[in-house]
């Protein structure tokens, strides 16, 4: 029976293997970037098998502190931060990290050979829904450092999403899948437990052409701009859906919302829609919205961007933002080009151009 090698070579594409052909691309690569994906994709494995005995081990349930954001840290967000950090601090890779789960950076030690590169991660994003079993995820961003030599600095690490130099996210869901981009195409794989490896599944992602969703925490309402609220109202097609000049027809979208970014962005990258978590005024710290930008909004953005899509703060490129701290809050609007386009002429229209 004839196979069809190229199906067959697609499925047997490792994550390891794609990587090195991504890295052919860049003649002077050192491998070193190589290497830390491989680490990712490691991290991202053993985080895996946690997630899928929660319940089974003593994994679920608050560990009884509360992070940097005054949230409480779950069992799973210690594990995954701690994961991540061990298997990354010895490399030589790293001129240093950062993460949500701590205040500041997170320096190599002392024992340890410096790299060039940095990484910003989000170890468990969605950590509300790791003990009623719904899908979260790991986010991270990688950037190269910008000081000469010696330990990283917070410079290293406060930079724009326009000089990422590869960003991804892990899947915990049903299957668990990688997703990344190097500045060359999204590529998506999924781990196979059996042998414990990564495959190619989904090879040149693309945000559908026609949206499909619109992804939104709708109690919050009560805190929106008046942009907001009746771009909602827009994106619902409903009677009182109106446009706004230079915007499309209502698309009258139906509403998925799960609560984990990186489950409602993965759906919506494949799916076609948009997510955005605007701006609110619920609590007086929180007056950019929730998300950060450093390891949710600009990763994601990258990725977005290089799927066909785009994703913004509701004024401009989410890419061209500079942080100016490292916990730094942003608006997120994310996901299909047009929709996200048309998100910032609602703003612009009804809550003026800032
Ligand atoms: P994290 O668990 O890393 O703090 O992230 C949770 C975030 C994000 O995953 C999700 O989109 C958002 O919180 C949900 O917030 P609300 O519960 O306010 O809708
Ligand atoms: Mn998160
Ligand atoms: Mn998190």
């Amino acid at each position: 029976m004839a196979t069809d090698t190229g199906q067959f070579a697609r499925h047997m594409t490792t994550i390891e293997r794609h990587i090195l052909d991504q890295q052919s691309a860049f003649p002077d690569a050192s491998g070193s970037l190589t290497s830390l994906l491989y680490d990712i994709a490691l991290a991202g494995k053993l985080i895996a098998s946690k997630t899928v005995q929660a319940g089974l081990v003593d994994i679920l349930g608050r560990q009884g502190a509360t992070n940097v954001q005054g949230e409480d840290v779950q069992k799973l967000d210690v594990y995954a931060d701690q994961t991540i950090f061990r298997l990354m601090d010895h490399t030589g890779r790293l001129a240093v990290m950062a993460s949500e789960e701590h205040e500041g950076l997170i320096p190599i030690p002392k024992q340890y050979p410096i790299g060039n590169y940095v990484l910003l991660f989000d170890p468990l994003d969605g950590s509300s829904n790791i003990d009623v079993n719904v899908s979260v995820g790991t986010i991270f961003s990688i950037f190269r450092r910008v000081t000469a030599k010696g330990p990283g600095t917070m410079e290293d690490c406060l930079q724009p999403g326009r000089k990422l130099v590869a960003a991804g996210y892990v899947i915990y869901g049903s299957s668990t899948m990688l997703v990344y981009t190097t500045g060359n195409g999204v590529h998506g794989f999924t781990l196979n437990r059996s042998v414990g490896e990564f495959f190619l599944s989904h090879p040149d992602m693309r945000m559908p052409s026609k949206p499909k969703y619109y992804s939104v925490n709708q109690g919050y309402e009560r805190y929106w701009s008046p942009g907001v609220l009746r771009y909602t109202r827009y994106l619902q097609g409903g009677d009182d859906a109106k446009s706004v000049p230079g915007t499309p027809q209502p698309p009258g979208l139906s509403l998925r919302y799960i609560g984990s970014l990186v489950a409602d962005f993965h759906r919506n990258l494949l799916a076609g829609g948009i997510f955005f978590y605007p701006a609110d005024r619920k609590e007086a710290d929180k007056p950019h919205g929730k998300l950060r930008l450093l390891y949710e909004a600009a990763p994601l953005a990258f990725i977005a961007e290089q799927a066909g899509g785009y994703a913004s703060d509701g004024r401009g490129n989410i890419l061209d933002l500079q942080p100016k701290e490292l916990h730094q809050r942003v608006p997120l609007f994310i996901g299909d080009k047009g929709l996200v386009q048309a998100a910032e002429k609602f703003v612009a229209h009804y809550d003026g151009v800032k």
